[in-house]
């Protein structure tokens, strides 16, 4: 479950016109995104932890914070419109479907077309897949005609990809990770807003964030696969786990204050 943290944001004009339900169908639709790749555990919740951050020390207003922070947590949302069997592919991807997978950022703003709440988070949703030097996509702009929640989300979306376990490679550390956003300023990404990644990174305050969930749901690697479990939000020593992935049943144990699986039998 994504939170919504966000709502904390908005002005009371902005937040008036929402309902329980209303606040049910968003939680709804962000865990839909997320639960369409079990690859990606926790990913929408980590990329919103680090663009808040980011946008905090840009000193943006409340408001936009928060429209930032939906952004993230919607940046993926057009790939519910993407087949299965191209979203879940563990090999390369043919030029079809890798030209399909490339519809997301423009579907996702499709999908949200029309819906009065969302519309500040569009923007991001349909730049995070530019690069800085024109050579991304949907459009192929360039350097500051980027929207700068795009060039944001596009720093934290790499960073959280490269450090979380995929199948076809080990994650990299957060060095790693860092030395491959600096190796790709001006191609990939803005040399202002790696700079600004960076020395949060160097601060500290992202060090909670990788590998982790919103707070109520800690995740675990599989010990066979690596792949990343979450757990539920109210868990106890001895209840079951099991890993998405590979199927295979855990048993919850006790490490001081953390959690460990252990395999049944
Ligand atoms: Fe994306």
């Amino acid at each position: 479950m994504v939170g919504l943290d966000f709502l904390k944001g908005f002005g009371r004009d902005r937040r008036r016109h929402l309902t329980g339900p209303d606040l049910d169908t968003l939680n709804l639709l962000a865990n839909v995104v997320e639960g369409r790749d079990p690859y990606t555990a926790g990913h929408t919740w980590r990329v919103s932890r680090y663009v808040t951050t980011m946008a905090r020390h840009l000193k943006w207003t409340k408001e936009r914070v928060a429209s930032i922070e939906l952004g993230a947590l919607f940046h993926d949302l057009g790939k519910i419109s993407t087949e299965d069997h191209i979203l879940k592919k563990s090999g390369k991807l043919t030029h079809d479907e890798f030209e399909k997978i490339k519809a997301h950022p423009a579907e996702g703003k499709r999908l949200l077309q029309g819906l009065k709440f969302l519309k500040p988070a569009v923007a991001g949703i349909y730049a995070h897949h530019e690069h800085y030097d024109g050579s991304g996509y949907p459009e192929g702009v360039e350097g500051e005609e980027i929207p700068v929640e795009g060039r944001i989300i596009a720093i934290a979306d790499v960073f959280d990809a490269l450090t979380s376990h995929r199948p076809y490679r080990q994650p990299l550390k957060p060095e790693g990770a860092l030395a491959y956003l600096k190796g790709h300023t001006r191609t990939h990404f803005d040399p202002k807003l790696v700079v600004l990644f960076s020395s949060i990174w160097d601060e500290g305050m992202f060090k909670k964030t990788v590998l982790h969930s919103d707070g109520a749901i800690p995740l675990l690697a599989c010990p066979k696969d690596g792949q990343t479990i979450a757990l539920g939000e109210e868990v106890s020593e001895g209840d079951g786990a099991f890993c998405p992935v590979c199927k295979t049943r855990f048993i919850l144990a006790r490490n001081k204050d953390a959690w460990e699986v252990k395999l049944t039998g």
